[in-house]
């Protein structure tokens, strides 16, 4: 039977059911049909599979599984390829466990660094997000187990996340909070989209239906179905109508029932019901068609692709005189309760019941000249002398040490917000009385989102490590003692302090009301263009080898936004070790009418060289490169003009770049009044035309002229030639008749605006 066929022998009550699921965990079966209840598990750095106790904020226990690093982690790879095979990884884990649906990726923008979710986060830049969501959702659906896209949409906070309104400008989101999103529908397919709890310019992302339908399925060809996250579920017939199909978990009923009674009672149409279960039911379909549970679930080798992506994702912050790599077998004093107890993941929802977890000791076992010290403890923040006393002396004693430290568990987290970046008093104090001992310090950092560093001075090397998943020990080991060099990225600016972060005087919100009053300038598109001074830019890594880059070539140098621009570059392994480099572009528009971050990745690659080797990267750059959204054109708009496309080491350091003129070929919708000032009619080359060749009597109205004309009756007193010229570009049209001493009446001016609004000239270019 097909699909249309069972709904068209549902009763409505039955139709209803399946819009919601059937438990904490599972879509409602209908036997009589011969459709079964499936699971739906989180995701998304593992599988979370809850058997008996059902909850979603990881509070019960799950089966045992694998987890990789978490997404803050992944996202410092700048690898697709890595984050594609720990969506096949757990695809094949899900097939294995039956699994229909893994709830992830997670997607959300960090817009600030207190998000206590940031860790399941990858990125405060919409292109680098958007790249590793569709490389994990492809991989996850290459196995036939749809991924859940989630939270739909700006969901950047955890404080009040069930109530709170995020308001946010057309531009800002789909400039930074949408791209994530659109990628995961456009390229990546996913096969549902996972809505937030918060509401989105005074509506429930669950049922707001601009956002559900206009935006989701209309323009970007969604075809999946929506789910709302745990219990986001406000008016279930408004949500129904909006397009949000399935609610989860079960209501036991009651929004069924709501259901049935709108249709009973004519407000809701009969076919919105049936169009959000076909939707449902066609997902479940394919699963149900491609189900395997005999595929293999290795742990084992999941557990070393852990290990390979958690290496492939810390990020050398420093290394003074090349500390590091260390020396096998030389003296090391390890320090940390966390070099022998991780933290590799974030808590809630995300938390998995690790088979096996390797700490840097265990992975250092049998290992000649390693001694360690505990240095502090997680439950207290305070300093314990004898703790750290014990540790100096080990460190005394010792050639180097490596201090592993970093967030506790409850210090960020689903459910609530942190409330500064400090890393507790204990750890801060320890790594500087170490440092006072020993001179070859290095850091280890197991943080999910960004910590202040009042003892960075003082140490050599530092390597952000993130949440690393359950390998992260030996990933630690090998990138310590050079198995692996490191090539992560930071995924997302270090600043020094909370207060210079961008949204600092309004993230969070007022009550239930958080404005994202800094538009588009999240991350390093704010603190670039403020000149903040930063602990470490976006797209900050070092490697135990260097690179050099050769000539920057584009295959044009002015083009129609129309057109691809092709761009290469060569890089070079000039040190004596096989390293990655990520290949940052970036592109800056040189002048523009509307605000806009100085520069913005649009492209990176991630290479592999051999020492002397040098290979050719290439990128394509579109109209969305060089785009931004307009939003009364309700679209991606060029403004032509000349921009710069820059290979950088990061957001901060232009390495190489070259110009390229983009000329725009859509023509903005103006129409001009009698209000329109002198200054916008002047850039519109057809509308300066026009008013050129009206002569003298306008001859006073553009700046030069002006400027000319007035400058004999000017006296050196109140009135510069400057301020009158500003006065003429700022005046409206309307002054003509004012100014002209008769010469144009109002009539004139009627004719003139006829003139200026007709399509006369339309499709010539604006130059
Ligand atoms: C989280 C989701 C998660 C769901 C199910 C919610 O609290 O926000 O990310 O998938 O619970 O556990």
């Amino acid at each position: 039977m097909t699909i249309q066929e069972k709904i068209s022998i549902m009763t409505l009550e039955e139709k209803a059911s399946l819009c919601s699921g059937v438990d904490f965990w599972h879509s409602q079966p209908i036997e009589r049909l011969g459709i079964p209840a499936l699971m739906l598990s989180d995701g998304p750095h593992g599988l979370r599979k809850q058997d008996d106790k059902a909850d979603h904020l990881g509070v019960n226990e799950s089966i045992k599984a694998v987890c990789f690093p978490n997404s803050c982690a992944t996202a410092a790879s700048f690898d697709r390829d890595a984050v594609r095979q720990i969506g096949e990884a757990i695809g094949d884990t899900c097939q294995n466990q039956q699994v229909a649906v893994a709830l992830g990726p997670a997607v959300n923008i960090k817009r600030s660094p207190l998000c206590g979710r940031n860790f399941e986060y990858f990125s405060e830049d919409p292109f680098l997000a958007a790249q590793l969501t569709q490389s994990y959702i492809r991989g996850l659906q290459s196995r036939h187990i749809a991924a859940s896209v989630k939270h739909f949409a700006a969901n950047s906070q955890e404080h009040r996340r069930m109530s709170s309104d995020s308001v946010v400008d057309e531009r800002t989101l789909r400039e930074i909070y949408f791209p994530a999103f659109e990628a995961a529908v456009r390229e990546g397919k996913t096969k549902t989209v996972m809505c937030s709890y918060n509401k989105l310019n005074g509506t429930f992302a669950s049922q707001n239906p601009w956002l559900l339908t206009r935006v989701l399925r209309d323009e970007w060809g969604f075809d999946g179905y929506v789910v709302s996250d745990w219990g986001a579920t406000s008016d279930r017939v408004k949500a129904l109508e909006a397009g949000m199909d399935l609610e989860m978990p079960s209501s036991a009923g009651e929004n069924d029932k709501k259901i049935v009674e709108a249709v009973r009672a004519g407000l809701l149409d009969e076919a919105v019901l049936d169009r959000a279960v076909e939707r449902i039911l066609r997902v479940h379909e394919d699963y149900l068609e491609n189900a395997r549970p005999d595929t293999p679930w290795d742990m084992e080798a999941q557990h070393a692709l852990a290990r390979r992506v958690a290496a492939e994702c810390m990020v050398l912050l420093k290394n003074e005189g090349g500390l590091l790599p260390l020396a096998e077998g030389e003296d090391i004093a390890v320090i940390g309760l966390f070099a022998k107890k991780p933290r590799y993941q974030g808590g809630g929802s995300s938390h998995i019941n690790s088979f096996r977890v390797s700490s840097l000791m265990d992975a250092l076992d049998g290992l000649g000249g390693v001694r360690y010290a505990q240095g502090y403890d997680i439950d207290s923040e305070e300093p314990d002398e004898a703790m750290i006393s014990e540790a100096v002396e080990l460190a005394r004693r010792a050639r180097s040490a490596v201090i592993v430290a970093g967030l506790p568990d409850s210090f960020e987290s689903e459910g609530y917000d942190r409330s500064h970046l400090r890393m507790p008093a204990c750890q801060n104090e320890l790594i500087e009385r170490v440092a006072a001992v020993n001179s070859r310090v290095t850091v280890v950092l197991y943080n999910g989102s960004p910590v202040e560093m009042p003892w960075l001075d003082r140490v050599s090397a530092v390597i952000e490590g993130y949440l690393g998943g359950q390998a992260v020990g030996e990933a630690t080991r090998d990138v310590l003692f050079g198995l692996v060099n490191p090539s992560g990225r930071l995924p997302e600016s270090f600043p020094m302090r909370l207060e210079d972060s961008s949204c600092f005087l309004s993230y969070g919100g007022e009550g239930n009301r958080a404005e994202y009053r800094e538009g588009v300038f999240v991350g390093y598109r704010y603190y670039d263009k403020k000149k903040t001074q930063l602990l470490f830019p976006f797209g900050w890594g070092l490697s135990y080898t260097r690179f050099a880059y050769g000539a920057l070539r584009l295959d044009k140098n002015s083009m129609k936004d129309t057109d691809t621009l092709r761009v290469s570059v060569d890089v070079t392994n000039t040190g004596s070790r096989a390293g990655k480099e990520v290949v940052q572009l970036y592109v800056a528009d040189c002048e523009s009418s509307v605000f806009r971050p100085l520069r913005e990745l649009k492209g990176f690659e991630k290479v592999s060289l051999a020492p002397g080797e040098t290979k050719t990267v290439h990128f394509e750059l579109d109209k969305r490169a060089f785009a931004y959204w307009h939003s009364e054109l309700g679209d991606w708009y060029v403004e032509s003009g000349e921009f710069r496309v820059q290979i950088c080491a990061n957001s901060r350091e232009v390495l190489l770049e070259a110009p390229v003129r983009v000329e725009g070929t859509v023509r903005l919708p103006v129409t001009y009044t009698m209000d329109s000032i002198v200054v916008d009619l002047m850039a519109d080359p057809r509308a300066a035309r026009i008013m050129a060749s009206l002569g003298p009597l306008t001859g006073a109205l553009p700046p030069a002229a002006a400027d000319e004309g007035l400058q004999s009756e000017v006296s050196t007193a109140a009135i510069s030639p400057e301020m009158m010229a500003a006065m003429l570009r700022y005046s409206p049209l309307r002054s003509l008749v004012a100014f002209s001493g008769g010469a144009m009446s109002f009539e004139d001016l009627e004719k003139l605006l006829a003139l200026l609004n007709s399509d006369a000239g339309e499709g010539e270019e604006k130059a």
